[in-house]
C-alpha cells in the first residue's frame, strides 16, 4: 500500500494533493484541524472542502489534528510507518498580518511544526520523500531593489534586466525585511533543507508565488486572486494597498503546482530547493486582475487605492522556474491568470 500524508489537507494546496494522489491509486492520511477559521473567521473555514474531500476520495483519512501537538503526530506516524511513501507538509500560518500579531502562535506552526514532522519523517519513514511549501517571502522585500519601474498597469522590468525572467533560487534572503510570517517560514525552509542535507532525507521546499484555485477559501488577509474575485463579484468594491495597485504577482494553479510534487516524488533529490510560480507565463498586476475580472464579469468594481503598502510587500515577483523545469522536464503549466481568474469567476456564479 503506498499512503500519503497531507498536512493542511483541506486548505487550497492541501486539498489538491489529496485529490491528485488518492487519483494516482494512494491511501491518503489528511491531518487539518481547520485552523485557518481560527486564523481568518468564517470566511476562511475549510470544513466545506473537507466534507467535500470525504465524499470524493475514499481512501481519504483526515484527522482533525494540530501539527504542533507532536504526541498526536508520533501516533500517526507510528501507526502508519511502514506505508508512508511520502509527506505533503502544507498546513502554515499563512498571513504576515496575522503573523504580526501572533508571533508565538507563528512561529508554533510554521517552525516548530515544520521540525516536528522532520523528525517524525527521520524517525519512522526516512525513504519517504518530504515536500514543504515554502514561499517566495524567505526572500523577503529583497527584490523591491530590482530595477523596477512604473508602467500604466503594473511595475515591470526591463527586458534586458538580468532577472527579467523572475526570481532564481540564489537571490538573497538576507538583509531584508520579511515579515513575521516570512521568517517563521524561513526557518522551516531552512531546516527542511538541513534535514535534507545533513540528515539525507529526500526533502524539497518549492517556494512559492502566488497559489491559487477554486478551493481557497480567500480571506482579505490570505489568498489573493480568489479574494479578489470573491471581494469584487460580491460587494462590487475592492480596496488596493500600496503601491498605486500595480504590483505584479505571478500566478499558479494549484493543480500546477501539485503536479510538481508528482515529479519530485517520481525522481526525489535531497535538500533541494525550487521557486515556483507562475513565471513569466502566468503574472498580472492587481489593476490587470481586476480589469480582467470586470471584463468577463462585465460588472463594475469600485476601487479604492489606499497608500501604505504591507510591510515586507513585494512591489513585482515573477518567479523564475527554469531549475524546476531543467530538473523536471516532464513539469508543464496547464494555467495561466486568465484562465485561473475565468475559473474562479465561473466557481463563484
Ligand atoms: N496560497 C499561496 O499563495 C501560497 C504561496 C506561497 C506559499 N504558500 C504556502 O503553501 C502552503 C499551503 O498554503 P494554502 O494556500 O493551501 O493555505 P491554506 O490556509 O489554504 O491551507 C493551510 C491549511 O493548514 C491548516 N492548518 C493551519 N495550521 C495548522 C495546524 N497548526 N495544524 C493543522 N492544520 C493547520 C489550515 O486549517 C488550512 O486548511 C502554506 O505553507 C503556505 O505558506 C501558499
Amino acid at each position: 500500500m503506498s499512503l500519503a500524508i497531507v498536512t493542511g489537507s483541506t486548505g487550497l494546496v492541501g486539498s489538491e494533493a489529496v485529490n491528485f494522489f488518492h487519483d494516482k491509486g494512494f491511501d491518503v492520511i489528511g491531518i487539518d484541524n481547520n485552523l485557518r477559521k481560527f486564523f481568518f473567521g468564517k470566511n476562511g473555514s475549510t470544513s466545506w472542502l473537507k466534507t467535500q474531500l470525504l465524499k470524493r476520495n475514499k481512501n481519504f483519512k483526515n484527522y482533525n489534528l494540530d501539527i504542533r501537538n507532536m504526541v498526536g503526530l508520533k501516533k500517526i506516524f507510528k501507526r502508519y510507518s511502514k506505508s508512508i511513501s511520502v509527506i505533503i507538509h502544507c498546513a502554515a500560518q499563512p498571513s504576515h498580518d496575522y503573523g504580526k500579531k501572533f508571533p508565538f502562535l507563528d512561529f508554533n506552526v510554521n517552525a516548530t511544526g515544520t521540525l516536528n514532522l522532520l523528525e517524525l519523517t527521520k524517525k519512522y519513514s526516512p525513504d519517504a520523500p518530504f515536500i514543504f511549501m515554502s514561499t517566495n517571502k524567505v526572500y523577503g522585500d529583497n527584490p523591491n531593489r530590482l530595477n523596477i519601474y512604473e508602467k500604466n498597469t503594473r511595475w515591470e522590468l526591463k527586458k534586458s534586466d538580468k532577472d527579467y525572467k523572475g526570481i532564481k533560487e540564489n537571490f538573497s534572503i538576507d538583509n531584508a525585511t520579511h515579515s513575521f510570517f516570512g521568517v517563521s517560514k524561513t526557518y522551516a525552509d531552512l531546516i527542511v533543507q538541513e534535514y535534507g542535507k545533513n540528515v539525507g532525507l529526500k526533502t524539497v521546499c518549492f517556494r512559492g508565488g502566488c497559489i491559487t484555485g477554486p478551493n481557497h477559501s480567500g480571506a482579505s488577509l490570505h489568498g489573493f486572486l480568489s479574494y479578489l474575485v470573491k471581494a469584487s463579484l460580491h460587494q462590487k468594491k475592492y480596496n488596493l494597498i500600496g503601491y498605486k495597485g500595480k504590483q505584479v504577482r505571478d500566478n499558479l494553479h494549484s493543480y500546477d503546482l501539485v503536479n510538481s510534487f508528482w515529479e519530485f516524488y517520481k525522481k526525489p533529490k535531497k535538500g533541494e530547493v525550487y521557486n515556483i510560480g507562475g513565471g513569466r507565463y502566468s503574472n498580472c498586476s492587481i489593476i490587470e486582475a481586476l480589469n480582467y475580472v470586470e471584463k468577463i464579469s462585465k460588472i463594475t468594481i469600485k476601487r479604492k487605492i489606499l497608500k501604505t503598502p504591507r510591510v515586507g510587500d513585494h512591489i513585482w515577483y515573477i518567479s523564475d522556474t527554469t531549475k524546476l523545469k531543467k530538473h523536471y522536464p516532464k513539469w508543464k503549466q496547464k494555467y495561466n491568470t486568465k484562465k485561473i481568474i475565468e475559473e474562479l469567476i465561473s466557481n463563484f456564479k
